[in-house]
Formats: C-alpha cells, sequence, structure tokens
C-alpha cells in the first residue's frame, strides 16, 4: 500500500524531497519554462506548514555522473525562491544558520554532508535545494551507497518527481529502502488521474496521439487501443500506419525499422484507427511557396507531411466533441514551425473545449503541454500530466519502478 502525504502527519522532520524539475535551460543558463516547478509547489507548502526542514532533490538532464556547470540546478532553485517568495542563498560548503524563509542552494558535494547533523542545523521552515543529482554516478545507478548517503541526510522521503518515476534511480527506488516513503501531491493527483483513464474509462473514449516515434509509443497505444473507442492519430505515427496501408507519404519523416510495429497496431486496431483525410505539406525545405494542402492519397515524392489539413481538423474535432473521456499525447505536426502548427493548436482548443464537464480530458507529454499552454487551454483540461516518458509507461499498463518502491 502506498502512504499518501496527504494524510501524513511529520511534524518538525526533515524531508528528502525528490522533485522532477527537469525544465528546458536555454543559452546561457537561462530557464525556459517553470511548468514542473509550479506543480510542486503545494507539496512543498504543505510541509513548511507542518514545520519541516525540506531538502529538495532533483535532476537536470543527462550528465552521466560527472560535475557539469552547464547542467547546474541553479536557476531552478532561483526561480523556486521566488515563487515561494522565499530569499534565495547559495553555499558551498557546509549549511550556514540563516533564519526562516531561506532557500539555501547547496552547489557542493552531498558526500560532504555526511549525516544529517548539518542538516539539523538549518531551521525548520527552511529549503536546502541540492545540486543536480545525476553529477553522481550513483544516482542512475542506483547505487546502494549513495541511496545510502541521501538516506543519512532525512527523518522521511517524499516522492513527487512523477515525471522520472518510470527510473531505476537511487532517489527514486533505492532510498524507499531505508526510510518511511510517501507519495507527494503531484505524484498523488498523478496516479489517481491516470488509474481513472485505464480502469473504466468513460464511454466513447477517444486516444488521440502525435509526436515522431511509433516505437515509443506503441505498448501505449496496445494497451489504451483495448480500451478505446477511437484512436485518432497524426504526425510520424500516422505516416507509419499510412506506409502500412501502402499509402505514400513522400519524403515524410518515417521509422523504416519500426513497419512491422505499424502493421501490428494496424492489424489490431484498424477498426478504431482514424487517420487524417487531408494534410498539409511541402518541399524539405519549407519553402513558403512549397507549402500545400492536399488529400492523403495526393502527396508527391518530394514532399512532406508537416501537419493535418483542415478537414482532418474537423474529423478530429468531430470526434472529440462526442468523447466522454480523452487522452492526447503528441503534436498532430511539426508545431514548433508557425506554417505547421495550426492543427496541433486547433485540436488543443477543442480538447481544451470538451474537457472539464463532457469529458475527463487528460494531455501529457513536453511539446502537447507546450501546445496546451501556447493556445491558453492548461486550465480547463482535467489533468495536464509532467509526464513525458513517465506518462507512457503509466499509460501502457506498467507499473513504474518509483512507484511499486512506494509499495
Ligand atoms: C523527463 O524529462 O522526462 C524526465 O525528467 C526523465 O528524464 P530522462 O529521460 O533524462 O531520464
Amino acid at each position: 500500500m502506498i502512504k499518501y502525504l496527504k494524510t501524513a502527519k511529520l511534524k518538525n522532520k526533515t524531508v528528502l524531497l525528490r522533485v522532477d524539475v527537469n525544465e528546458p535551460i536555454g543559452e546561457r543558463g537561462v530557464l525556459e519554462d517553470d511548468f514542473r516547478i509550479r506543480a510542486i509547489i503545494p507539496t512543498i507548502q504543505f510541509l513548511i506548514k507542518q514545520s519541516c526542514k525540506v531538502i529538495i532533490a532533483g535532476h537536470l538532464g543527462r550528465p552521466e555522473g560527472k560535475w557539469d556547470e552547464s547542467l547546474t540546478l541553479r536557476p531552478v532553485a532561483q526561480r523556486l525562491a521566488e515563487l515561494l517568495t522565499f530569499k534565495f542563498v547559495e553555499t558551498e560548503h557546509g549549511l550556514p544558520d540563516y533564519p526562516v524563509n531561506h532557500l539555501i542552494f547547496f552547489r557542493g558535494n552531498i558526500t560532504d554532508l555526511k549525516t544529517s547533523a548539518q542538516v539539523q542545523a538549518v531551521p525548520e521552515k527552511d529549503i536546502v535545494f541540492l545540486e543536480n543529482l545525476r553529477f553522481y554516478p550513483g544516482e542512475e545507478e542506483n547505487s546502494p551507497a549513495f541511496s545510502k548517503t541521501l538516506a543519512n541526510l532525512c527523518d522521511v522521503y517524499v516522492n513527487d518527481a512523477f515525471a522520472v518515476s518510470h527510473r531505476d534511480s537511487a532517489s527514486i527506488v533505492g532510498i524507499t529502502k531505508h526510510r518511511p516513503s510517501y507519495a507527494g501531491l503531484l505524484l498523488d493527483k498523478e496516479i489517481k488521474s491516470l488509474t481513472s483513464v485505464l480502469v473504466k474509462p468513460k464511454s466513447p473514449f477517444v486516444v488521440m496521439i502525435g509526436g515522431i516515434k511509433i516505437s515509443e509509443k506503441a505498448k501505449t497505444l496496445e494497451h489504451l487501443g483495448k480500451k478505446a473507442d477511437k484512436i485518432l492519430l497524426g504526425g510520424g505515427i500516422a505516416n507509419m500506419i499510412f506506409l502500412a496501408k501502402g499509402i505514400s507519404v513522400g519524403k515524410s519523416n518515417v521509422e523504416s525499422e519500426a513497419r512491422e510495429t505499424a502493421w501490428h497496431l494496424l492489424q489490431n486496431f484498424g477498426d478504431k484507427i482514424i487517420l487524417p483525410l487531408d494534410v498539409v505539406v511541402a518541399n524539405s525545405n519549407y519553402d513558403k511557396s512549397s507549402i500545400r494542402v492536399c488529400n492523403i492519397h495526393d502527396v508527391k515524392k518530394d514532399e512532406m507531411i508537416l501537419d493535418l489539413g483542415p478537414k482532418s481538423i474537423l474529423q478530429f474535432a468531430t470526434e472529440l466533441k462526442k468523447a466522454k473521456t480523452v487522452v492526447w499525447n503528441g503534436p498532430l505536426g511539426l508545431f514548433e514551425e508557425k506554417p505547421f502548427a495550426t492543427g496541433t493548436l486547433a485540436l488543443a482548443k477543442i480538447v481544451g473545449a470538451v474537457s472539464s464537464g463532457r469529458a475527463y480530458g487528460v494531455v501529457g507529454g513536453g511539446e502537447t503541454v507546450d501546445a496546451v499552454r501556447h493556445a491558453h487551454q492548461a486550465e480547463f483540461i482535467d489533468h495536464v500530466s509532467t509526464g513525458g516518458g513517465a506518462m507512457l509507461e503509466f499509460l501502457s499498463g506498467d507499473k513504474l519502478p518509483g512507484i511499486k518502491a512506494l509499495e
């Protein structure tokens, strides 16, 4: 049984809170988004209210066990301090004795903190924010020694890092062997919302999947496909199904090695799959003069499919409007290029319009969440997941290692 933070009494405890604040960092270390940072605030406030000392631990990028200044969590810690209206301070050696409501970014080596003695000196209601855990090889290796080092810093462990709970890391799995462990408020919400679409989703259940690689989504499609009434496909995923049907997609990006996967999906769910009727195409340089809308059977050899056409948008919208449950992952075209963002943005608006009332709407995946926010729909959607790979894995029916470890 998972212990949920909501019902825990943790007064005055020192809590190690694992979060996923793996946010995009632009040139010169500028933070480009704060969606995942905002999502952990309720848990932090809950712990502070119980007079806990909160040690926040997270990762950024893939430094592969090496100290890499370009992947420091400093900009994330600064943004969190700003959102909480805490004073940001930074230290490398030991933890200084600051008054309450300080967020101390500890950029030194965790192993130098050794025992919780130094952490004990930090006043309650303060936050210690640790440097990128993936700077330590033991994190991704799930090493027992590193798990112990982390456990030594705290009385209690809280996992609020849904988006990385599909990884077998020391701060996700190993640490739970050493300390009483709880699911944080965000993890709690992710588990409940995603479980609700897997267990008895209200019919009609419409699943909309886009993105580039069919291989990354095949398992999820297989699992959701059995429960869904309609499967709307766009982007590279639809291209692969077109190929399996013998329809030419010109020079569009395809995942040649996944032809068999596409063929299997078509065999199993051909009666539920809805593919675009018309598409926006262009040459491989996306020259303005080459952009046109055509029927899916009229894509020329040198053209790439880059977005849904107007008939397809209408066709997908019609299905979404009938739905009682909607799950969406993956853009339906080359959303990052303005001329090809129309389909994805239009459908983000439809998903927003049918959610929170007519249907239960769940959306996840980095670019999909970007699209939803770009279209100003995030607040209308029942659940906007912080997970990318983790959401797909959860919806494929697998138990995530981080969630299993909490049981
Ligand atoms: C994510 O952004 O999906 C998670 O933080 C996991 O990151 P990873 O794919 O580098 O493990």
